[in-house]
């Protein structure tokens, strides 16, 4: 019998442009593909601490969700930082680092040399910057206090006080501005120019278009495992939570480039207030939600699409959802306590985004047909991050999260 206790509201949208024939073009291929995401795989997984993330099977959900499986990538534990943003900020700032020093010397550094402190007088003068709404700052002033350098971090008026102290743990400056998400990311771009900063963004706008490519081929650590975990298995599915669209363009074009015609059919899942993905979907071209963009889900609280990650989903994502607030905190509880057979999991608000759509679409006939989802289909979902605010955990669990 299903004891799943979940409800909630979705919206969908079928993508025009998407189809299986489509190429993965060579444009695309230059934002992300899987020979440029060897370098990151190697360097990455050679940091102190470097420990792969679990991939769960969520076989008791999957059957009384009426699906043939779902695996659970779970970022809870990476790099002690529970978010998979750990990957992308930290990267991409060490090779800001490599670029500097190289421009200085002539010979490019390695990340090794750079962790001994071998070019310690160059890169304590360099202070790096960017918006956040926590986790990608979090990644960011982790590796400006692994590698020597500066921080400043810029944070919006919705930002949480635990998420700010987590960024001034790693030594980063943490200014917070009485504007949106998108008002802070405009703001530590200007600043950057002023005060002569390297902003390390995690989204792409006109005239910065380099850096977020790095932050995304960052990612790619985490579906290099998750495609080794799955053993030669292909999912059928992948639902992919969307803020800016960094992720979701990573995974759409890592399986795109890795599976061509075999790849899984990509759901994009949203929250109602920050819809940017699906309204420039339905546009046909980037458009913005303005307003206050107010979710649970923090790190999806995005008005304004990377035009990055534009360039991968414009044709790659099959679907745009976007879910209700309802579903949050009862998928949160459904993990925490382990569902029948399946092993418990800490999950924060922006984590339950692709496994809340999963359920609530498989459970609504209508929904799973237009979607495709059934006894065959196999799913793939990231818990993208853990307890990443603890107090905002506690509150919608009940119980505390794990130190
Ligand atoms: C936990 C978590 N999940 C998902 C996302 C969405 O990623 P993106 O903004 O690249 O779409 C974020 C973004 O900050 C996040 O922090």
């Amino acid at each position: 019998m299903s004891m799943i206790s979940v409800e909630g509201s979705m919206t969908h949208f079928a993508n025009p442009l998407a189809n299986r024939k489509n190429a993965y073009s060579d444009a695309q291929k230059a934002v992300i593909s899987v020979a440029k995401s060897r370098e990151a795989i190697d360097n990455i997984t050679a940091w102190p601490s470097y420990q792969p993330t679990p991939l769960h099977r969520l076989s008791s959900l999957a059957h009384d969700c009426g699906l043939g499986e779902i695996w659970y990538k779970d970022e809870a534990t990476r790099f002690g930082l529970k978010s998979f943003k750990a990957l992308g900020g930290a990267y991409a700032v060490a090779r800001q680092l490599q670029a500097i020093i190289e421009d200085k010397t002539g010979i490019r550094p390695t990340v090794s040399d750079i962790l001994a402190g071998k070019h310690r007088d160059t890169v304590s003068e360099i202070v790096i910057t960017c918006a956040t709404d926590g986790n990608h700052g979090r990644s960011v002033a982790w590796g400006a206090q692994m590698f020597g350098c500066g921080c400043v971090i810029y944070i919006h008026r919705d930002v949480s006080e635990g998420r700010k102290q987590a960024m001034e743990a790693f030594g980063a400056e943490v200014i917070r501005i009485k504007g949106n998400y998108d008002e802070s990311v405009r703001l530590a771009d200007s600043e950057a120019k002023s005060k002569g900063r390297i902003i390390v963004s995690d989204t792409s706008y006109e005239g910065y278009m380099e850096v977020p490519k790095d932050v995304a081929l960052g990612y790619t650590v985490m579906l290099s495992e998750a495609v080794e975990q799955m053993d030669g298995d292909i999912p059928t599915h992948v639902l992919i939570q969307g803020g800016v669209g960094g992720l979701a363009s990573a995974v759409t074009g890592y399986f795109w480039d890795l599976w061509g015609e075999k790849r899984p059919r990509i759901i994009v899942v949203e929250p109602e207030q920050a819809n940017c993905l699906q309204e420039s979907a339905k546009a046909g071209h980037p458009v913005a939600v303005d307003g206050d963009l107010e979710t649970l889900m923090a790190g999806l609280a995005c008005g304004e699409v990377s035009l990055l990650g534009w360039q991968i989903l414009s044709n790659g994502a099959d679907d745009f959802m976007t879910l209700s607030e309802d579903m949050v905190a009862p998928v949160m509880q459904l993990l925490a306590h382990g569902y029948k057979a399946d092993p418990k999991i800490e999950a924060g608000e922006s984590a339950v985004a692709g496994l809340g759509a999963a359920i609530l679409a498989s459970q609504d006939p209508a929904f799973a047909k237009a979607l495709g989802l059934g006894p065959d289909s196999k799913i793939f979902v990231i818990g993208t991050e853990g307890a990443t605010d603890p107090e905002m955990y506690e509150r919608l669990v009940g119980d505390p999260a794990q130190a």
